[in-house]
């Protein structure tokens, strides 16, 4: 959820920000801005929109090159709308009479703090909770240093933030604050010397980092602070960055999305490695008396990672027979769950930045439950709270719409599931052995055939109105029916919902016409004459179906077929990358924005 860049040093500002910006917009991009500090003059531009409309402003306003060279700061930010519509006067930077600010995060006291400025006779240009943190600065800064000022500044405030302020009166520091918001710092060691300095690059995320630095900092909840160009050395915990450029482009593909689809292959293996082998299961970070130490688990997660939460409850409860609760985190929060002291919270993410995912995971482990991550950003807040930390290893994932992360974290849960039975001796060596077979071949399951892509491209075209879809299945395959339901209304703007396929006749039913399209998943290898009999009752009600199946069902008006796999995982990844694509293909066809679609963000830092 929006996106920080901020940059000390001599190159062209303009195309620094702008491209930072550029590797950041997916997390937010409703407007985009950017301001300048250079030669004691404070530039600021900002746009409605994509960054293409930034740039077109910066263009219009037809300034020198110059203007932009040269020593100098800039702070730059893409913004999703939390508070205060997606207007330009609410964009970022915000601006007092010298200094520029750009926040990520919510400031919850910004009520209190507009109005006691507002009695001083502050007059406000914006409707969002960022532009107080400015005009307090600026208050503060009238009877102390700006260094007084900003840290003043930063302790009246309640909320998250990761911040980077500007000022005239400091023209040579950025000013940074970090709470329950991600920020990082890095240089270019090679460029860099510590006399002389080089550049200092600021971030809300890596993605905008790669290929420009090789050392970074993470900055810590609490951490504020101000830094020149030679400041970096005086930082803690100053770590290696080794993320390459490649892995963050398109390589050919149409779309992040689709990338992200057929990387899935590859990228299992990943999540597998050392993991999985025809030798056994191991997973190295969880120590060996971990197993023991709870009775039951609880798994907190948002969207698609919630997903991937419900089938790790299907699995864990049928692999090693533990009780599995699962919750959405924004409701689990304030409904006083009950948490039991011998319970394992695991929470599941992608980013390991989700606001209310990482709030939950600290009221568990306030209550003093043994906490685990599943994520996929070492380093994140998630990842750094928890007791433990199993890494789904997916690499970057830019399209907003989560594809290999999902899968990747199934994978994870399956794994664990395995190796939790196994501790518990609820698996026998023969279990053990078809257990890792179905895994290895299931990694196998995803890859993209050139005919079913092809097929998939041509059959969305016959999806493209109605009244709505559902998208049913029965177990695991329940959740994934939740899972192609979300992609689609995700990229495609169409209503759909997942369904129980058992659970259609009890009222949603109703809606079944020839207007309704109804995608059924029914594996050969779970429970395929119950799903059979519920879909045959939706047909009987002349709903248009789609079947994903491995075996011949002609009532079906389509069906896309799978191949004849032994176990249900391995139809379950197989059946996962057909309704993603078909998300992707029908969006297409409605000429969707795949990557960015409307109203949503990648990472949501804000409860
Ligand atoms: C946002 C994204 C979703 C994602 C959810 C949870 O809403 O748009 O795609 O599933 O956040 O994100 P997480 O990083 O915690 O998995």
């Amino acid at each position: 959820m929006c996106g920080i860049i901020g940059y000390i040093g001599n190159q062209n500002k303009k195309e620094t920000i702008i491209n930072g910006l550029r590797e950041l917009e997916y997390r937010g991009y409703d407007s985009a801005g950017m301001a300048i500090l250079q030669n004691d003059d404070l530039k600021v531009f900002r746009a409605v929109g994509k960054l293409t409309n930034l740039e077109s402003t910066i263009i219009n306003a037809k300034l020198h090159d110059e203007v932009f060279c040269g020593y100098g700061l800039a702070i730059g930010h893409t913004r999703w709308a939390t508070h205060g519509s997606p207007t330009e006067i609410n964009a970022h930077p915000h601006i007092g009479t010298q200094s520029a600010l750009v926040h990520n995060g919510i400031i919850e006291n910004y009520k209190e703090l507009k109005q006691e400025l507002e009695s001083q006779g502050v007059v406000f240009s914006s409707q969002t909770d960022t532009e107080v943190i400015v005009h307090l600065f600026e208050s503060y800064a009238k009877n102390y240093t700006a260094q007084e000022a900003f840290s003043k500044t930063i302790q009246r405030l309640i909320g998250s933030y990761a911040i980077l302020l500007i000022t005239k009166l400091e023209p040579n520091k950025i000013f940074y604050a970090k709470q329950h918001s991600p920020l990082m710092i890095g240089v270019c060691s090679k460029q860099h010397d510590e006399h002389k300095g080089g550049a200092i690059f600021f971030a809300s995320s890596d993605a905008a980092l790669i290929g420009l630095v090789d050392k970074v900092v993470y900055l810590q909840d609490g951490n504020c602070g101000e830094i020149d160009m030679y400041g970096f050395q005086n930082l803690h915990n100053i770590q290696p960055f080794y993320a390459n450029k490649i892995s963050a482009q398109k390589e050919g593909y149409r779309f992040f999305m689709e990338k992200e689809i057929y990387e899935q292959e590859s990228i299992l293996l990943e999540t597998m490695m050392g993991r999985v082998s025809e030798d056994g299961i191991i997973l190295d970070e969880l120590d060996s008396d971990f197993f023991e130490r709870f009775r039951s688990i609880a798994i907190c997660a948002c969207g698609t990672s919630h997903h991937s939460a419900l089938v790790g409850k299907y699995l864990i409860e049928r692999k090693a027979r533990v009780r599995v609760t699962t919750h959405i985190a924004s409701e689990f929060r304030y409904a006083k769950p009950v948490l039991e002291k011998d319970e394992l919270f695991i929470a599941i993410s992608q980013s390991g930045e989700t606001a209310d995912t990482l709030q939950a995971l600290k009221l568990a482990k306030d209550e003093g439950l043994i906490t685990l991550a599943i994520c996929n950003v070492d380093n994140s807040a998630m990842v750094r709270l928890a007791d433990y930390s199993l890494l789904t290893r997916a690499g970057i994932e830019k399209g907003v719409a989560s594809t290999k992360a999902f899968a990747t974290q199934v994978m994870v849960l399956w794994i664990f599931s395995v190796l939790l039975g196994i501790k518990r001796k609820r698996i026998n060596e023969i279990g053990i052995k078809s257990e890792i077979k179905a895994m290895l071949n299931a990694q196998k399951a995803t890859k993209v055939q050139a005919q079913i892509h092809d097929k998939i491209k041509r059959l969305s075209r016959r999806y493209l109105h109605g009244h709505g879809f559902f998208f049913i299945g029965r177990d695991i395959f329940y959740p994934l029916a939740l899972e192609g339901a979300l992609k689609l209304k995700e990229i495609s703007y169409l209503h759909a919902e997942g369904y129980p396929s058992g659970e259609m006749k009890h009222g949603p039913i109703a809606l079944a016409d020839s207007e309704l399209f109804t995608l059924a998943l029914m594996p050969k290898n779970l429970l395929y004459n119950k799903n059979k009999s519920n879909v045959e009752e939706i047909i009987a009600r002349d709903s248009t179906i789609c079947a994903i199946t491995p075996l011949d069902f002609d009532l079906a008006d389509d069906v896309v077929k799978i191949p004849n796999y032994q176990s249900y995982m391995e139809e379950f990844f197989a059946m996962m990358v057909i309704l993603q694509l078909l998300a992707l293909e029908i969006a297409v066809r409605l000429n969707r924005d795949v990557d960015m679609p409307r109203n949503l963000a990648k990472s949501v830092t804000v409860e």
